[in-house]
Order: structure tokens, then C-alpha cells, then sequence
């Protein structure tokens, strides 16, 4: 029952339909209207018991805590509209002059609307016998704001002491409710907003968007979006912004050589307004006398000498101020090609092709060598005797000087004698660690040769090579000389050995 109950008000509350006895006035819940719209305020008079009279209908304006009559509709008298609405109300189906019309609906019209009627209105009838009945219906008037964006000046200069300026400003005015303003850009800025109440209920809401002028805010986009009543406004603007003149100089590529020809130096300036005047000197001195000025290029005539030397300064001016850019020439005498060339704008080594080429003819010159070797294992094979008494020659690895292509083919690693032989022994230590560390530095750096810098190979077939390899063996002639002897036919024989 309770809920059933509970239901019923909430419907009646809905309906903003006060119940009284059987008798209501039924009214919209809330209406609302922009200013100079017009609006209909309802109102009807609902009855499920015995008929009633109805006496008289009268509406109010209630604000501020005082109620204001408006109209008042009577059965017998007719229509009456109070002299503050008479222009703007009119009852929707009742007509001025007819009487005896029904007052079940009292519906008025409001037109023009005007802030000043935003207001609850009470519409009451006055009946009999069942007495008074009345609803309240809140008109709410809205004001649709007027917004723009303005630049505070059309040209903004960028000024080298660097303060901050409001550079625009965005308003949206007499805004009922009030508007928010929001600031989308790429510019680097604050926005400071400002709102202001009107007497008549309406909010003005301002916002300047301040930034310190640069030469990187030319050209950029702001815009200002305005969002009342969840509807948007957008409005942008592309700032000009003047600045000095920003200047390099282009033209020296780190290659002015002796008698190279076509060089010129040319000043690259941004600027805004454009550059009006460019002036070249040179720090010390004055300019070669067989440059040109063209405009912003300094053309050089002839070939490059020592004259070209120095530091040239470019003075590009506008109407913002006069900035200098320079570079120093130094000229060589020989063209700089090892370190860089420049190549799509962009340095590269040039090292890089010769290294890779380097490394492939280094493949190619190893492939070779392995396939000769493996020739002369195959054939020593075949032919090698087997007789270990034979006066061994013995040579390093020099020859394998990085860069140096071999002199003949490498010679087996493991081809090492047997230790039963007294002769293998004494070539062994010969070349033992520290015998030869004078060599290591031609080595390139492979731990295998290093430890094993010397091969015993049969007389007869070493016969052919030998005496080139061992012009690289003895190379450090000095530390040899200390504690080795060389023999007659090339080969190498420790002194401690020898007198043992
Ligand atoms: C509301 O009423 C008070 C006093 O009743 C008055 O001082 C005030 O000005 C009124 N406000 C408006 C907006 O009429
Ligand atoms: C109408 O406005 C008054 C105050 O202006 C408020 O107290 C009341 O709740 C409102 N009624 C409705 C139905 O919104
Ligand atoms: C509200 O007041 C402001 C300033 O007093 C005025 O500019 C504006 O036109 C008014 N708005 C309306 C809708 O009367
Ligand atoms: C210019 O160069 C000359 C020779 O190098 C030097 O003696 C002189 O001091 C320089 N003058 C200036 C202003 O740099
Ligand atoms: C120099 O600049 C002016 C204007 O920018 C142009 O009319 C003129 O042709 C230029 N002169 C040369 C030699 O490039
Ligand atoms: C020439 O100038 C470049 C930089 O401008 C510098 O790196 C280079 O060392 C200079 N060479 C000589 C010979 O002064």
C-alpha cells in the first residue's frame, strides 16, 4: 500500500499536478526560453469529481519574494492583461472579447522574451465550492553571448628584450549561463581570463592569450573556442610577427683549396619583414679585390688563393634591426679529401668505400693462399722423403706483414717434426718465446702465428722462396744479432746453442 502510495505522488510530482479534493491544475515542470524567443506557459484545469464552477484564473509572476499580477481570466467579465504584459501575453484559446468561454485551459503566451521574465509563474484558479487551486511553473531565459576573437595589434614585433604581450584576446559577451573559453595552439603561452556580471544576469567572459613574441611564433595558429550550452564557437587567427634578421652564412665546405675554382659565400637570412640590405666585411682587413657582391652572395672570382683567408661577417637588415653572421675561410693547399665529402648535404666518410674494399681484395688474397696451400700440402705429400736429418731453414711468419700480399704460399702449420730429432730441437728453441719478440709488431695481432713463428720445411722445396722470406725474418736485425747466429744458407741458429 505504502509503495503504492509513494508511486502515485511521484507520478503526480512528475506532473507537477497538485492534487486538492479531485481538483488540480496541471502545469509543465520547467520551461525555457532565449531571449527575444517566444514561450508558452501551460496550464489546464483537471476535474475527476462533481463539476465545479470556476470563478476566476488569474497568473502571477512571483519574483524576489513578490508576486505581480498578469492576466486574469474571468467567465462573466472576460479577459484581463495587466498594462507591463499587455504587448507580449495573449491567452492561447481565449479571446479578449468572448465570454463565457471555457476556463479549462489557460494556457498564455509570452513573447519578446526578456531577461526580466525570468521568474516562477503561478497560475491559480479560483473555483466553487471546492475553493483555490494553483501551480507554479519556472520560466528560465537564456541569453545567447556574442563572441569573437581579436588580435590586439595586427603586427607583432619580437623584440630581443623578451617580455611577455597579450597577443589576442578572445571575448564572449553577455552570456546567460556563461560561456568557458578554451585556447587551442601550438604557441608556447598563458591565457588569463576575466568574467564580469551584468546587472541584468548575464556573464561576460574574456581571455588574452600572452606570449613572449618570437621568431618562432610567426605564422603560427590560435584559436579560441567558446563552448556555451555544450554548442561550440571556434575563431582563429595567424599571427604575423616581426623579427630581426636571423643570418648564416653558407658556401664554405671546410675545402677551399689552392686554385679551386667557383667559390662563393652567400648570406642566408630569415627575417620578417624581408632582409632590405646586406653588408660584407671581413673582421680584419679588407675584402680580396677580386670578389663580387651580388645581393646577399659574395662571388669570388678566379681561383682560390691565400687571400681568401680570413673571417667574413654578413650584416642583413630590415625594418626590425641588423644581425651579423660569419664564418672563417682558411684555405689549404692541397684539396681535403680523406676526411669528408659532402654528399646529399650530409658528411660521410669517405674511408668507409676504401675500407670495404679493402676487406674484399684481403678475402680474395686469403682464399688464394688457402687454395695454394692446400696445392702444396697435396704435393709435398707426395713427394717428402721423410728424411729429418736434412739442414732445416728456418723463417717466421713475416711475411704475413699486414697489407702484404705472400710472397710464396704459406706453409703448413702442423707440418711441425717429430721431437726425436736433436737437429728439430735446436730450430725449436731457436725460435722459442722471446727469440723473436722484435717481430711481433709486424704481426696482425694472430695469437696461433705468434705462438708458432717459424716452419721446418725439406730443404730441396724451400730451395726457390727462401731467401725473399728471410729478408722479412731478420728485419730486426739488432736483437738478432744478440744471442743469434745466421748461417750461410739463411738459417738461424741461437749463439747458446751454437757454443753448447
Ligand atoms: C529583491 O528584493 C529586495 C528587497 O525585497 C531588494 O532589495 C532587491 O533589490 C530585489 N532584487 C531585485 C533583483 O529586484
Ligand atoms: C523554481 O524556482 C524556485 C526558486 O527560483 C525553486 O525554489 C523551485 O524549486 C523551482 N521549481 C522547479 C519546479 O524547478
Ligand atoms: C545585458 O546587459 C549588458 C550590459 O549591461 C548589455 O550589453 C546586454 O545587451 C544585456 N543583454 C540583454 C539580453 O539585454
Ligand atoms: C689584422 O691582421 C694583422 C696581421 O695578421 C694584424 O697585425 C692586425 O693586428 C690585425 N688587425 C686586426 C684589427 O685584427
Ligand atoms: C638583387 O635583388 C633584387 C631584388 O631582390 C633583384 O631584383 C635583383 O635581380 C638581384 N640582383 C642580382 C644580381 O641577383
Ligand atoms: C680551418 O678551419 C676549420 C674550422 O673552420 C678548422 O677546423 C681547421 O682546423 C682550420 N684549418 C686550419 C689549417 O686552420
Amino acid at each position: 500500500m505504502a509503495r503504492q502510495a509513494s508511486s502515485w505522488i511521484l507520478l503526480l510530482v512528475l506532473m507537477n499536478t497538485p492534487v486538492g479534493n479531485g481538483q488540480s491544475v496541471e502545469m509543465d515542470p520547467e520551461i525555457s526560453g532565449f531571449v527575444g524567443s517566444t514561450v508558452e506557459l501551460s496550464c489546464r484545469f483537471l476535474n475527476s469529481k462533481n463539476p465545479v464552477k470556476i470563478s476566476q484564473v488569474t497568473w502571477q509572476k512571483f519574483f524576489n519574494g513578490t508576486k505581480q499580477n498578469v492576466a486574469i481570466a474571468n467567465p462573466a467579465l472576460g479577459v484581463s492583461l495587466l498594462p507591463a504584459f499587455k504587448d507580449r501575453v495573449t491567452f492561447k484559446h481565449l479571446s479578449m472579447s468572448q465570454t463565457d468561454s471555457s476556463l479549462e485551459d489557460t494556457t498564455i503566451v509570452l513573447s519578446n522574451l526578456r531577461l526580466s521574465d525570468e521568474a516562477a509563474y503561478i497560475c491559480e484558479y479560483t473555483t466553487f465550492p471546492a475553493g483555490n487551486r494553483e501551480n507554479m511553473v519556472n520560466l528560465t531565459v537564456y541569453a545567447r553571448p556574442t563572441t569573437h576573437m581579436t588580435l590586439t595589434t595586427p603586427i607583432i614585433i619580437a623584440r630581443a628584450q623578451k617580455h611577455k604581450m597579450t597577443v589576442a584576446t578572445c571575448l564572449s559577451a553577455n552570456g546567460k549561463p556563461p560561456s568557458v573559453i578554451k585556447w587551442d595552439t601550438k604557441l608556447k603561452g598563458q591565457a588569463t581570463f576575466q568574467e564580469t556580471r551584468n546587472p541584468n544576469g548575464t556573464v561576460t567572459i574574456r581571455s588574452n592569450y600572452e606570449i613572449v613574441p618570437s621568431r618562432e611564433s610567426h605564422r603560427q595558429k590560435l584559436t579560441c573556442i567558446v563552448t556555451y550550452n555544450s554548442e561550440h564557437f571556434s575563431d582563429s587567427v595567424i599571427l604575423n610577427v616581426q623579427y630581426e634578421p636571423e643570418v648564416k652564412i653558407e658556401g664554405f665546405d671546410g675545402n677551399w683549396y689552392l686554385d679551386r675554382q667557383d667559390v662563393k659565400l652567400t648570406c642566408e637570412a630569415d627575417a620578417n619583414p624581408a632582409v632590405t640590405g646586406y653588408h660584407w666585411k671581413l673582421s680584419n682587413g679588407s675584402l680580396p679585390k677580386n670578389v663580387e657582391i651580388r645581393n646577399n652572395t659574395l662571388l669570388f672570382k678566379g681561383p682560390v688563393t691565400y687571400d681568401f683567408s680570413g673571417t667574413y661577417i654578413c650584416d642583413a637588415t630590415n625594418s626590425i634591426g641588423t644581425r651579423s653572421g660569419l664564418v672563417e675561410v682558411n684555405v689549404t693547399e692541397f684539396p681535403n679529401h680523406v676526411i669528408h665529402r659532402v654528399d646529399n648535404g650530409q658528411e660521410q666518410p669517405i674511408s668507409s668505400a676504401a675500407i670495404w674494399g679493402g676487406v674484399v681484395s684481403g678475402v680474395v688474397v686469403l682464399i688464394i693462399g688457402v687454395v695454394l696451400l692446400i696445392y702444396f700440402l697435396r704435393r709435398r705429400q707426395r713427394t717428402f722423403k721423410g728424411d729429418y736429418s736434412t739442414k732445416k731453414h728456418v723463417y717466421g711468419n713475416g711475411y704475413s706483414k699486414a697489407g702484404s700480399v705472400p710472397a710464396h704460399p704459406t706453409v703448413p702449420k702442423n707440418l711441425q717434426y717429430p721431437d726425436d730429432s736433436d737437429d728439430e730441437k735446436k730450430a725449436t728453441q731457436i725460435s722459442g718465446p722471446g727469440a723473436f719478440e722484435g717481430t711481433e709488431r709486424d704481426f696482425d695481432g694472430n695469437s696461433e702465428d705468434l705462438k708458432r713463428p717459424y716452419f721446418t720445411v725439406d730443404e730441396g722445396e724451400s730451395h726457390d722462396y727462401d731467401e725473399r722470406t728471410l729478408a722479412f725474418q731478420y728485419e730486426p736485425e739488432s736483437e738478432i744479432a744478440d744471442d743469434m747466429v745466421s748461417q750461410t744458407d739463411g738459417s738461424v741458429i741461437s749463439k747458446k746453442e751454437w757454443y753448447v
